[in-house]
Order: C-alpha cells, then sequence, then structure tokens
C-alpha cells in the first residue's frame, strides 16, 4: 500500500504514544500508536558515545530513525484492550505499561517483560523516517489519519486497574 505520512517526528512525545488510524487491506480500520524510546536521551548517557553497533549516535536523525517503532495499539493479553485510550499510554522507563492490567512492554521491541501476557509481542507496523517525518510503509496497511477511530466501542467500558 501507499507510503503515508503520519507525523512529523517532533510531535512524537518522549514520554507517551502518539495516536494515528490505519486500514488492512480489507478497509477495516484499527489504531496504531508510535512510540520513542527515551531512555536512551534521559539515563544520563553520553549521546558521544559509540554506538554499540558501531553507528554514528551523533547523527540525530539516525538516532531518531532507531529509536522510533509503531505498533498496533492493543494489548496483547486482551486484544481489544486499548494501551493509547486517546490521551497517550502511560510509559515508565521506556516501556509502555497497560493501564488494565500492568503489562509493561519494551518500547523498541514490543515485548511484554512483565504482566500477564509476559512473553508476548505488541504487533509492529513498518515505519521509515525521512526528513523529519514518519511514514507509514507497511504492505498491510494504509494510513487513515490521527487520533483514535471514531466509532470504537469494544475498550469504551474499560478502566484502569493500575495506579501509575
Ligand atoms: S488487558 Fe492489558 S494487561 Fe490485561
Amino acid at each position: 500500500m501507499d507510503a503515508g505520512r503520519i507525523t512529523a517526528l517532533a510531535d512524537v512525545p518522549d514520554d507517551s504514544t502518539f495516536l494515528f488510524r490505519v486500514a488492512d487491506e480489507s478497509g477495516e480500520e484499527r489504531e496504531a500508536i508510535l512510540v520513542v524510546d527515551g531512555v536512551a536521551a534521559t539515563d544520563g548517557g553520553n549521546p558521544t558515545d559509540p554506538a554499540p553497533d558501531g553507528g554514528d549516535q551523533t547523527d540525530p536523525a539516525a538516532d531518531a530513525d532507531d529509536r522510533i517503532a509503531c505498533w498496533l495499539n492493543y494489548c496483547q493479553h486482551l486484544t481489544h484492550i486499548k494501551l493509547d485510550k486517546g490521551s497517550g499510554a502511560p510509559m515508565r522507563d521506556g516501556e509502555l505499561i497497560c493501564a488494565n492490567h500492568g503489562a509493561y512492554f519494551e518500547a523498541d521491541s514490543g515485548r511484554c517483560t512483565f504482566g500477564p501476557c509476559e512473553g508476548a509481542y505488541l504487533t509492529d507496523l513498518e515505519i521509515t523516517v525521512s526528513d523529519g517525518d514518519v511514514y507509514l510503509t507497511d504492505e498491510e496497511y494504509e494510513f487513515v489519519g490521527t487520533g483514535p477511530l471514531e466509532s470504537d466501542d469494544l475498550d469504551r467500558a474499560s478502566t484502569s486497574n493500575v495506579e501509575f
């Protein structure tokens, strides 16, 4: 499917998620999130340290490209439950938190590190960063627009069971 510009990289928050909508090949719309792993920038690390892979960490564009990920906006415990319920998913130490039962997901790998679905992975979507903008370049999904689905009552009744 065609690449669609999602947003400017600068508009993706460091401590939460950027919510948007995609359509699959059948036209069904779903929600997806962009997330930046802010740990590298905030853990006191030296940005001039050589990258483990030999990359150049002094190139901010390359760094941002490596740190942003895109996931479908659904928990792997109960897959109709959204991580970002419309105002950004909670995050702690570079991990997304499902507010329903407290599962933690690594922002960069999508792996659940704690909670009822430990070991499961969020569903990833392919994105590309170019000239400071983030594009959806996934073969299976088409960009629809920013923000939540307009009519979606699957997760309406869910509330947080976790205190932050
Ligand atoms: S629905 Fe996400 S942890 Fe239970």
